[in-house]
């Protein structure tokens, strides 16, 4: 079986991020299973909002072509998704809409094609952000991704975390690793 490489990341840059509390789980079980995980920080690819003329005008900003090369040599993906008003964060969609634009400002969703996804989403809410994510897995599978059939939904966020980060339900804590492994089974498949 071939080692697949995960890129990992949050739609949050908040200092605190519950998503992104959850990807570090999920980052953290990856790296037992393969040495290939990069865990990507949107802090580190501030990207102007996507705008048509501003493409026109400036074509693909530096940022989002060094996004668009951390998708190209990874085989999976694992997506923190917060839940703004039911659906994705402006961050997130913002990124993703970078990276489906070529450097000669065309349509170009290569990046998306064939790459397994994992979509988590938590929230304080009792729902835990299972709307945005669902959104999500529409707009990945549109554009031709493999989305891991079951979502990591972690509600009731103020209180789902342990201080040392793992989440306090041991059973969700437990579903959380067995769908990590299965993702990381799917994926390994795939790219075998
Ligand atoms: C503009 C806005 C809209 C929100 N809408 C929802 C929502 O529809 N459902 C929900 O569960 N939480 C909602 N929240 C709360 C977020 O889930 C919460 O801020 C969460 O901490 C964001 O994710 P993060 O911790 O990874 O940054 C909203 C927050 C903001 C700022």
């Amino acid at each position: 079986m071939s080692m697949p490489r995960y890129l990992t990341f949050s739609g949050s840059r908040r200092e605190g991020s519950f998503n992104t509390a959850v990807v570090n789980i999920v980052s953290g079980e990856l790296s037992k299973l393969t040495t290939h995980v990069t865990e990507l920080s949107l802090n580190d690819f501030e990207l102007p909002l996507y705008e048509q003329t501003i493409e026109n005008h400036h074509g693909l900003p530096d940022k989002a072509a060094d996004l668009r090369d951390l998708f190209k040599h990874h085989d999976g993906l694992v997506i923190g998704c917060p839940e703004y008003n039911g659906f994705l964060p402006p961050l997130l969609l913002n990124t993703l809409t970078w990276i489906s634009r070529s450097p000669a400002g065309q349509p170009d969703l290569s990046l998306f094609q064939g790459k397994c996804v994992l979509v988590i989403s938590c929230s304080p809410g009792s729902l835990g952000g299972i709307r945005a994510a669902a959104h999500l897995k529409s707009f990945l599978s549109g554009v031709g991704s493999v989305i891991f059939p079951d979502m990591v939904i972690v509600a009731n966020a103020f209180s789902a975390f342990k201080e040392d980060g793992n989440l306090a339900d041991e059973n969700l804590y437990r579903k959380l690793i067995t769908t990590t492994r299965q993702f990381h089974q799917l994926t390994s498949s795939i790219n075998a």
